[in-house]
């Protein structure tokens, strides 16, 4: 099974979702009482240790460094261009980006104690390698421009890898409707049986709710590609460097256009977490019905095996553990959002290194949702519905009293009057412990005068779902049509 790493696209390979640990190959050249750093500006003393690992994000930006190297890359040809750098010193500096970018992706990037986040390491490792030709690459460039772009980067690729993560689920829920067009189940209001429906019906409810996340995921990804670099710290910077440029160059339709927003914009992370704490609100209603529908007390569908546990202690258990954990993983996902809504609300223009906090809720809801995503499509694929416990369910009880009002209305009866003599007929079948379907005419008859022989004719589950004829009806006419319209739909977006 697929992992919930997305799959690379073009030349921007996904570094893993669980950074490793940095201190893995830490190798620190610092040395005691000497700034660290060659850029420490008017610092006198070396940071601190403890605020070293305080302030450190590479354990968790190190995965954005196929999108910083990518970047850096764009910014080298900006700088030609601008006749910042030589054609041999941009040479130089792409020769030696690559150089590093083999290191992290080979996972033998010597990291260093002083790095404080992945721009600052592959800087420093840039200089190691080509010398103070190195130093150049910063021009006009400041982390709080690089560090959005990267991020921006991140996201278009992750928001394509979750559209079609959701496409996938849905095509796993069109091939179950498929299957089951026929099979007719109770259909619940208040987790009360209500009136029978098609299965498929069922289904494709779920792919309604899917089809609306991926139309959010899309709109998402309007705003998040806009191209930031060139914004400098916070001003703009003082250099003839073409942005429009180093976007096209970078595939982005648009720049941001002003530069206080382009650094401390993250109104693009807060909605992604938006749109993704919506997907797992779905993936936990599913879950919940899973839970439900597995359970000995509904046995409307089995689990695949493969997806389940056992007890430790019963052996007679078998345990919901995937849907079980997705209803718990979407609280983890809402508290992401909650986490980047606090942290965005106090903050004064422009960049607040408050902002590093972004990340972390960022890149563990993007893995969960995308991971159980995949998890979900093959569960779906694998789900056994027990068509027997299902007709059984859809066939008993009152499903059809609604149906019996709808009949005396078409004999002329006021719907209100109508409610009240079937509610009438229900409570003279609870009183009996008499099921509904064993009512007889004369019992009906009793009831209400208009009453004919025919009324026996129309209760049946299938009338009653047939009857449901309108667009979003479940008549089996009407989910057909739904269903076709679904496959034609998915199937174009199989080709983009
Ligand atoms: N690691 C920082 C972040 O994630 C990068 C930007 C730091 N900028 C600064 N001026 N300290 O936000």
């Amino acid at each position: 099974m697929n992992s919930g790493k997305p799959t690379p696209r073009r030349s921007c390979p996904k570094a893993d979702t669980q950074p490793q640990s940095v201190s893995a190959n830490h190798r620190s050249p610092s040395k005691k009482g000497v700034p660290s750093k060659a850029w420490t500006g008017r610092l006198t003393e070396p940071t601190h240790e403890l605020v070293e690992r305080f302030t450190s994000s590479l354990p968790f930006d190190r995965q954005l460094f196929e999108y910083d190297i990518l970047g850096s890359l764009a910014h080298c040809q900006a700088l030609e261009k601008a006749k910042i750098l030589t054609r041999a010193e941009r040479r130089a500096l792409v020769r030696g980006l690559e150089r590093v970018r083999d290191e992290l992706r080979e996972n033998r990037f010597p990291f260093a104690d002083s790095d404080e986040d992945i721009h600052m390491a592959v800087e420093r490792r840039l200089t190691e390698l080509v010398g103070p030709v190195g130093g150049k690459l910063h021009t006009g460039r400041s982390r709080n421009d690089q560090v959005t772009l990267d991020l921006r980067l991140y996201l278009r690729d992750h928001l394509q890898t979750l559209e079609s993560r959701i496409q996938d689920l849905q095509r796993a829920f069109l091939g179950q409707a498929r299957e089951h067009l026929n099979v007719i189940i109770p259909g619940y209001t208040h987790l009360q049986r209500a009136q029978p429906v098609s299965l498929a019906h069922h289904f494709l409810a779920y792919v309604e709710m899917l089809e609306r996340d991926n139309a959010r995921v899309r709109d998402t990804l309007k705003r998040v590609n806009v191209m930031p670099l060139g914004s400098g710290a916070l001003a703009g910077n003082n250099y003839p460097i073409d942005r429009a440029f180093i976007a096209k160059l970078l595939e982005f339709p648009a720049l941001t256009r002003n530069s206080l927003d382009g650094v401390s914009d993250r109104d693009y992370v807060a909605e992604t977490l938006g749109v993704l704490a919506i997907i797992m609100m779905h993936l936990s209603r599913l879950s919940e019905e899973l839970v439900l529908w597995a359970s000995s007390e509904f046995s409307f569908v089995d689990l695949p095996d493969g997806f389940c546990t056992g007890s430790s202690m019963l052996p007679q258990k078998k345990n919901p553990d995937v849907p079980e954990l997705v209803r718990g993983k979407t609280g983890r996902v809402y508290g992401h959002l909650l986490s980047i809504m606090t942290t965005l609300k106090g903050l004064p223009l422009s960049y607040n290194r408050d902002l590093q906090e972004d990340k972390e809720p960022l890149f563990d809801a993007m893995g969960t949702v995308l991971e159980s995503l995949v998890v979900y499509a093959e569960l779906i694929r694998r789900l056994r519905i027990r068509r027997d416990v299902l007709s059984a369910a859809a066939g008993s009880g009152v499903l059809l009293a609604t149906e019996l009002a709808d009949y005396l209305v078409n004999k002329g009866v006021p719907f209100r009057e109508a409610h009240g003599i079937v509610g009438q007929l229900v409570r003279y079948c609870i009183e009996r412990r008499m099921e509904w379907h064993n009512l007889s005419l004369a019992d009906l008859r009793a009831a209400s005068p208009r009453f004919s022989k025919d009324a026996l004719r129309f209760l049946t589950i299938e009338g009653a779902v047939d009857r449901k004829a309108q667009t979003g009806g479940t008549s089996r006419k009407q989910v057909t049509r739904q269903m076709n319209a679904w496959e034609a739909r998915l199937a174009k977006k199989l080709k983009t």
